[in-house]
């Protein structure tokens, strides 16, 4: 079975509390269950959310040789991290990267994309559908 790490940086666990014209309504635990369910019996899924950068950048080398699959909504690290960006270059399986809000037509900062060319495909601006298109993603391509 493949084995998928869900990685959610800064702010994602407050999901549910912040504006809902960029991000929506549901909780990180509702759009986690949801995941569960499109990814059904063919993927595992492992979940992983941190405010640190250090962290996130941790996972990502654990991640190495355990998991065949990371997806990661960096948040604001998106937009600012070489480390995270230099430990997704290092991981070996497929990267997909997955933001709820159109960051290309929101502030001129959030234009700037660290980890888009390390990644092998990103979801962007769907709100809660980024992730669950990833998950079909990799049920495609797995
Ligand atoms: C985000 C977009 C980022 O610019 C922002 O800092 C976030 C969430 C998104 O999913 O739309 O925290 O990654």
């Amino acid at each position: 079975m493949m084995r998928v790490l869900v990685i959610n940086g800064p702010n994602l666990a407050m999901l549910g509390k912040r504006p809902k014209e960029f991000y929506g309504d549901m909780s990180l635990d509702m759009i986690n269950e949801l995941m569960l369910e499109e990814a059904g019996a063919s993927l595992s899924l492992d979940f992983f959310q941190s405010n640190s950068e250090g962290k996130i950048v941790d996972e990502l080398n654990r991640a190495y040789g355990r998991y065949d699959a990371v997806i990661i909504n960096p948040a604001a690290y998106t937009h600012t991290s070489v480390a995270i960006r230099d430990a997704l270059e290092i991981f070996t399986g497929i990267k997909l990267e997955v933001h709820l809000s159109d960051i290309n037509n929101r502030d001129e900062f959030r234009k700037i994309n660290y980890i888009k060319d390390v990644c092998d495909k990103s979801f962007i601006g769907k709100g809660y559908h980024s992730y669950i298109d990833a998950i079909k993603y990799l049920k495609e391509h797995k």
